[in-house]
């Protein structure tokens, strides 16, 4: 048996609560917007930071679907940081061959954001170097309730037979069935709740929860969450050094 420090890995996926833009903001007198916008450099950051370590997946939850009980004009202004984010970051998309991925109710969103998310999402559908997926009016109940809903509908119109209904065919019916689970989710500020963030998928992941404030957490807090996730023993149920989908590093 290695030594649990030899058997290094990396994740293959990793999920993100960005949280404590709002409470950043106050702590320096600030709108909430002007966190929120701070937010966006980590953003950036952790792009970065997984684009050079090679971790393929990464998914970011931008706005729950509680997120629209804010105030009115905190939405909007976090509507317009999507628009301009999605403009400043196109150019590195394509550099970098990531396909951009959405899960949520894309539906509930203004109807600029969508048709800027459409744009940036079909322009780099063939890319598969990366993949930065961001949850957008996201809610875990919601993505589970439309994925039962959905399966009912199959079942009526006689294309499906219940007793096919177990957790594979379950999981085809979501979001993104195509993407693996989330091996890592990191929270940030410190709140020790998923708040409706992947709740199918997180079954197996490993948690990170640091009191740094998202507009806080850079690269060095991104490596010192990845250095934890590498020392941490998974089992999934059974008794020893099982097959994750995180990746050995030597
Ligand atoms: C996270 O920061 C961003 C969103 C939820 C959109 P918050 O806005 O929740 O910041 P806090 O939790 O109030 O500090
Ligand atoms: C979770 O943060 C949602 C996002 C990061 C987009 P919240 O700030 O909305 O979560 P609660 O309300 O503290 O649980
Ligand atoms: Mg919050």
């Amino acid at each position: 048996m290695p030594e649990p420090s030899a058997m290094l890995s990396r994740p293959l996926h990793v999920a993100i609560i960005m949280d404590g833009n709002g409470r950043w903001a106050a702590q320096r007198g600030l709108p909430r917007l002007r966190g929120h916008e701070a937010g966006t450099e980590s953003v950036q950051a952790v792009v970065r930071a997984c684009r050079d370590r090679g971790i393929r997946y990464l998914t970011l939850y931008a706005f729950s679907v509680e997120n629209w009980k804010r105030p009115r004009e905190e939405v909007g202004g976090l509507m317009n940081l999507l628009v301009r984010f999605l403009r400043d970051q196109e150019r590195e998309l394509h550099a970098h061959a990531i396909r951009l991925r959405l899960i949520g109710r894309q539906e509930d969103l203004p109807e600029e954001v969508r048709r800027e998310l459409d744009r940036v999402t079909n322009a780099t559908r063939s890319y598969e170097k990366g993949h930065l997926i961001l949850a957008l009016s996201y809610g875990g109940r919601t993505e589970i309730a439309t994925a039962a809903r959905r399966i009912a509908e199959q079942v009526k119109a006689g294309h499906l037979e219940p007793a096919a209904v177990d957790e594979a065919l379950f999981s085809r019916f979501l979001y993104a069935p195509d993407i693996p689970d989330p091996d890592l989710i990191i929270r940030t500020s410190g709140e020790m709740r998923l708040s409706n963030f992947l709740l199918w998928q997180s079954a197996y992941a490993e948690l990170y929860v640091t009191p740094v404030l998202w507009p806080d957490f850079r690269e060095r807090e991104f490596e010192a969450a990845l250095d934890e996730f590498s020392r941490r023993q998974r089992r999934f149920g059974g008794l020893g050094a099982e097959e994750g989908s995180s990746e050995a590093v030597s």
